[in-house]
């Protein structure tokens, strides 16, 4: 027996790793019904395919509007790392001249996930999330600690050693400019009383990060992510946060 509307989630990127970490959490919560966003096909269900593909979003938007109506949460969750192929290149490479056109695609590949692909995510379901009229929509973006720069620079913090150095340019920039689009989407909605803030997720044993023996669960990395779906209407909006609280954009 159910008790009111359901909450619809739609999460992308959600067939491994934190987002799907945050499906199973999620599930979890009385009356929630989550769509797991996967570009591959035979996995749950395949929506949306691909976040740098606006037709496949579009589609995706269409089918959930004729099947559910509205959605009340939506987790931009798809993300890439590509440096490091980049890096690994360059060390075998006796070119002493940079691979432009390389680096320039590996921004191009970056940003058009980890960027773009959030934005127009948000964009295509905005008209199901203002059709969730019961509930005020929740948007996350999950974003990183390495794209802060209030860590970046800020030498008393525990993370100034390993966020000062100059690494990952392309990941770390595309993340400064996701927790911008946090921001745009929190005032833009904040009338309505939407709730839209950015999660760090830490380093986490997954794919993207080559399962990295340094990271940890996702299951743990996606605590403040479901946190952050599930806010009540006195939660915050345009904040940064990871499981500890407030982090410096
Ligand atoms: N892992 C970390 O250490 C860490 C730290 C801080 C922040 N994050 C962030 O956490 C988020 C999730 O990462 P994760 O660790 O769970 O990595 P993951 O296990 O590699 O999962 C990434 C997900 O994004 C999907 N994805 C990639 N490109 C896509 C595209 N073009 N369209 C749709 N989906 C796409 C992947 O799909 P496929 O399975 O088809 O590739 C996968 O489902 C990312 O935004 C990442 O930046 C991760």
């Amino acid at each position: 027996m159910t008790s009111g509307p359901q909450t619809i989630v739609l999460i992308t990127g959600a067939n491994q790793g934190i987002g799907y970490a945050a499906a199973e959490q999620l599930l979890k919560q009385k009356n929630y019904y989550i769509l797991l966003g996967s570009r591959n096909a035979g996995t749950v269900q395949k929506l949306p395919p691909n976040v740098t593909d606006d037709a496949s979003i579009q589609q995706a938007a269409d089918q959930i509007e004729s099947k559910h109506g509205r959605i009340n949460v939506l987790i931009n969750n798809a993300g890439i790392n590509n440096e490091l192929s980049l890096y690994s290149k360059q060390q075998e490479s006796k070119e002493s001249k940079p691979d432009l056109a390389a680096l320039r695609q590996i921004y191009r590949d970056a940003y058009e996930v980890n960027l773009f692909g959030a934005a127009i995510t948000t964009e295509a379901f905005t008209p199901l999330l203002e059709k969730a009229i019961a509930k005020p929509a929740r948007i996350v973006f999950v974003s990183s600690h390495t794209g802060s720069i209030g860590l970046r620079v800020d030498q008393s913090s525990n993370f100034y050693e390993r966020m000062s150095q100059p690494s990952f340019p392309v990941y770390r920039s595309s993340k400064t400019a996701m927790n911008m689009l946090t921001l745009h989407y929190a005032a833009k909605f904040k009338e309505q009383g939407w709730k839209v803030n950015a999660s760090c997720p830490n380093l986490t044993k997954s794919a993207f990060s080559r399962f990295s023996d340094l990271g940890r669960s996702p299951t743990v990395s996606a605590v403040n992510i479901v946190r952050l779906a599930t806010l009540s209407d006195d939660g915050e909006t345009g904040q940064y946060s990871d499981e500890n609280g407030v982090v410096d954009w």
